[in-house]
């Protein structure tokens, strides 16, 4: 193939903006920003970063940004940055901000494919951290469906105080011992003042721990991607990469819908299995599965638990935190492990040009010996995956639960009903939180939160209050990756909705059982048909602006939230 026509494939897309006759006024701007005539000839990759100073997961992505177009340049391409939203799920403050979260998912991808359409972009790589910017951005890459890669910006180093390793969790749990007098004021500003020593997303196995590495498995980001510490210099390095890999992209027309494949999210979901991964993965991977036009069900993440065992000892539930990864091999030793066992398709194609087995060959061994962090699946921490789908009278459409098995395999108790995830705290703080209560926080699903909100608050502060393992608690709304404890989420319908949790009232029993996966409410069909018959549907919380669109448009929980579905 000769140069030029190999140039006019690579640049297929902004070669309208570039070559075109009709597009001088475009052309005379490209010149503006400072494009040579040969610079005109280029593929042109644009650059989403969710960069911003405001929050320690986003702090240092434009920085990285720089690297990547460094990497864009050198290989023959125009890298043009641009900047979509993030927000902190670590700052959203109880149901008010939270309310924003998972709605901003959605408004990346949007973004995202908003300014890559609307420029005529080639390729696309996007520089994200935090929970919501992964899924967002993966989801933009399948809309588009043009050469993409995504660089996650990087897990965080621990805090420290007093010889204890802190991260964002320390500083919730903090709250739930001050609110039960079991830390003094000075220790409590000293949580709060060192859990977060600078750059980088969560650092346990949490939910932006658990996107990166499970996009990774799935081959969307590079081999080590989601091991390299935010502040790590190999975190440099892999965004110089980026160029290289985006030129074999763009000349193979390697395009996300060729990667993400039924097969591929398997690997994704896989990972999340054996890694004790968020719940939030099951949210994002159904919305994922749905972008791509790929049939993925609640029933089938459950098949995955199934077949995966827990294998790390990772935080939230365990000992170690993200930024131990590395040193025992990452996610591609992990990887390359449940390859070798049967447990990861092969034959996938990645962002390397290369197939995951192909990748695989390169990547170190997990040594069972040497380190605690990844057990053998003869020494599984539990037989089978942690996350579980419940259904039953209180969920007819299913709720997730996340069961590492330390919190118990089933818990009956009596309902203590919240309206919202601050009245838990009054409660605490009031004393009226007791051993025994299945805690039920409704009208914070997708649409009647709204967005959903998480109980990272709420969960902490009983874990900090010491009633982990004495109280349950079920919602429509989520949980952080934060979250441990004996907790069900994602309950379908939600209550806003006219599911079965609107009609719980205070001192009803409750059964949650993983074992037989079942979600049972105490309560004769009668006696609930004449609650529904009290029942009203409540007035949605906004009409107008972003969430009053997003009442309108969002999908129920089961389906991922998706809003651009009818
Ligand atoms: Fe951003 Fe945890 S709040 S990664």
């Amino acid at each position: 193939m000769n140069q030029e026509a190999t140039t006019v494939q690579l640049n297929r897309f902004s070669r309208t903006l570039t070559q075109e006759v009709s597009n001088p006024a475009a052309q005379a701007m490209l010149y503006g920003v400072g494009l040579t005539e040969a610079d005109m000839q280029k593929p042109q990759i644009g650059i989403a970063s969710t960069g911003y100073e405001g929050n320690t997961c986003n702090m240092h992505l434009n920085g990285l940004s720089v690297y990547v177009k460094q990497g864009i340049q050198a290989n023959d391409m125009v890298g043009l940055i641009f900047n979509t939203i993030g927000v902190s799920d670590g700052m959203t403050n109880g149901n008010d901000g939270m309310r924003y979260s998972l709605p901003s998912r959605d408004l990346i991808a949007d973004s995202i494919e908003t300014v890559v359409s609307a420029q005529w972009y080639d390729g696309v790589v996007t520089v994200v951290g935090c929970d919501k910017n992964m899924p967002g951005a993966i989801m933009a890459m399948a809309r588009l469906d043009r050469p993409s890669i995504m660089v996650y910006g990087g897990t965080i180093r621990s805090g420290h105080y007093k010889g204890q390793k802190l991260d964002i969790v320390s500083a919730f749990e903090a709250l739930g011992k001050k609110l039960a007098n079991n830390i003094s004021d000075e220790d409590y500003k000293g949580v709060i003042q060192n859990s977060i020593p600078g750059a980088g997303a969560c650092g346990g196995m949490y939910t932006a721990n658990t996107m990166a590495s499970s996009i990774e498995a799935m081959g969307l980001s590079l081999p080590f991607s989601s091991s390299y510490p935010a502040t790590h210099e190999g975190k440099q390095q892999e965004c110089k990469k980026i160029g290289a890999a985006m030129k074999v992209l763009l000349e193979r027309n390697i395009t996300p819908k060729e990667i993400i494949s039924r097969e591929s999210l398997e690997n994704a979901l896989t990972i999340v299995m054996a890694l004790g991964g968020s719940t939030n993965a099951v949210l994002h991977y159904l919305a994922i599965a749905r972008t791509a036009g790929i049939s993925l069900t609640l029933d089938d993440i459950q098949a995955i638990s199934d077949r995966v065992p827990l294998l790390a000892d990772l935080k939230p539930s365990g000992k170690y935190y993200m930024e131990d990864m590395l040193a025992i091999g990452g996610v591609p030793a992990v990887m390359k492990y449940l390859y070798q066992q049967g447990m990861i398709h092969g034959d996938c194609l990645t962002v390397t040009g290369k197939t995951v087995a192909e990748n695989l060959a390169e990547a170190p061994d997990l040594d069972f010996d040497a380190q605690k962090i990844v057990f053998p699946l003869s020494q599984a921490i539990k037989k089978t995956g942690h996350i579980q789908i419940l259904y039953g009278n209180l969920a007819p459409e299913g709720g997730v639960a996340k069961i590492t098995g330390k919190e118990g395999e089933r818990f009956e108790g009596t309902a203590k009903v919240c309206e919202h995830e601050g009245e838990i705290i009054d409660a605490l703080a009031k004393g009226e939180i007791l051993p025994g209560q299945v805690i039920v926080i409704r009208n914070a699903g997708p649409k009647g939160g709204p967005g959903m909100a998480e109980m990272l608050k709420p969960t902490s502060a009983i874990m900090g209050a010491g009633l982990g393992d004495k109280v349950a608690l079920i919602t429509d709304g989520r949980f952080s990756g934060g979250t441990h404890g004996f907790v069900v989420g994602h309950i379908t319908p939600e209550a806003h909705e006219g599911g079965p949790i609107a009609l719980v009232k205070d001192g009803d029993r409750i059964t949650l059982d993983a074992v037989s996966r079942n979600i049972t409410l105490h309560v004769s069909d009668e006696e609930l048909a004449e609650r529904r018959s009290q029942w009203t549907k409540p007035e949605p919380r906004f009409t107008r602006g972003m969430l009053g669109k997003y009442i309108r448009d969002v999908k129920p929980a089961s389906e991922g939230c998706v809003t651009d579905e009818v």
